[in-house]
């Protein structure tokens, strides 16, 4: 049998929808929201009226370019959790609609299982058991993965997600959102070493990021203080550094992490992992502690269908279906059998 599925993603700002058949993905096709951008970051309401007003047109093309037609399709899979609820009920009830109308099962899919499984799109594939950071928006999880549909989160941030921290620094220095691809891009031409911030260290293997927010708030309104042209002046210099710290942070308990459980198979996977800093970080400290580094593609690091896809792809081998009765999930634990 060469199952045929149809994945949707609507959890955030980017409505996607992706075609597997037989565990290879064909396509994954993206709309990236702009309607956020004024804003400074993603309106709830708005990016459930964007979803709305895509998801026709998105799933049309996406059935179109893998060239498989609605009535080959054995299964519908959707993003249940976490993520925006109004946002993640759009993806939700089109996906229940389409599984009545075409007679097929549905597939419910964790979020955050997703990122981790991107690594499972295309080669090399990480042999288990590998540990994974996922970093994004909302989440910095390590989790340890013993299977495709078996994994547990070890640590993660008791208060805010890396990404936001990177997102409000960037708000902070008044660039535009989203603010951690352009930190990224200014970073690459400053001096990482050009400003210190204090470390907070946390028990175990988990994170905090809110302390080191409040941290850059202050030494940015002092700087100002001092020099109302501060950010103009060291924009590149005050990027490389607030990366270099965030990344500093996340390779500290990734390490710990990796001697703790024995394990030197290492991935990132989730919006962060598109970062420069955090690549090029992971592979050195791979090559000085004899990891096996894993690093998405980068369309398979934000928000995506296709990493939804080959999760349902796993389950579908399984026959983990769920019930039409499925509701989207803001929050949802990760930890799955
Ligand atoms: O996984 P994702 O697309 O959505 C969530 O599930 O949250 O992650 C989005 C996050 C945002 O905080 C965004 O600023 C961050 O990923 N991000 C980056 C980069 N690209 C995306 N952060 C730092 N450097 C980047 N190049
Ligand atoms: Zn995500």
């Amino acid at each position: 049998m060469d199952p045929k599925i149809l994945a949707i993603e609507s959890s955030c700002d980017e409505t996607s929808a992706s075609v597997i058949s037989n565990g290879k993905v064909l396509n994954n096709v993206i709309a990236s929201q702009s309607v956020h951008h004024k804003y400074g970051g993603v309106v709830p309401e708005l990016a459930s009226r964007a979803h709305q007003k895509n998801i026709v047109h998105i799933v049309n093309e996406t059935l179109t370019s893998s060239g498989i037609k609605k009535n080959e399709l054995d299964a519908i899979a959707f993003t249940k959790g976490p993520g925006l609820l109004g946002a993640l009920l759009v993806g939700v009830s089109f996906a229940k609609s389409m599984a009545l109308a075409l007679d097929i099962p549905l597939i419910e899919v964790n979020h955050m299982q997703a990122h981790v499984l991107s690594h499972f799109i295309d080669e090399p594939k990480p042999r288990f058991p590998f540990l994974c950071l996922t970093v994004s928006g909302g989440h910095t999880q390590i989790v340890l993965v013993k299977d495709h549909l078996d994994m547990t989160v070890i640590g993660e941030t008791q208060d805010d997600a890396v990404g936001e921290a990177f997102d409000k620094a960037a708000k902070m220095m008044g660039l535009p959102y989203p603010g951690g691809p352009m930190i990224d891009k200014l970073a690459r031409e400053g001096n990482p070493n050009a400003f210190r911030f204090p470390i907070t260290s946390m028990p175990a293997l988990d994170f905090s990021f809110s302390g080191i927010k409040t941290a850059f708030l202050y030494f940015i309104r002092d700087e100002v203080a001092k020099d109302p042209s501060f950010i103009e002046l060291r924009k590149n210099d005050i990027c490389a550094s607030i990366q270099k710290h965030l990344v500093d942070m996340l390779l500290e308990k990734l390490e710990k992490a990796s001697v703790e459980m024995n394990i030197k198979q290492i991935a990132i996977a989730g919006g962060v992992s598109a970062n420069s800093g955090l690549r090029d970080g992971l592979k050195r400290k791979g090559e000085q502690l004899g990891w096996e580094t894993y690093i998405p593609d980068f369309q398979y690091c934000t928000d995506n269908a296709a990493m939804v896809a080959i999760v349902a792809h796993y389950k579908y081998q399984k026959k983990i279906f769920s019930n039409l009765n499925a509701s989207p999930m803001a929050r949802m634990p990760l930890n799955i059998k």
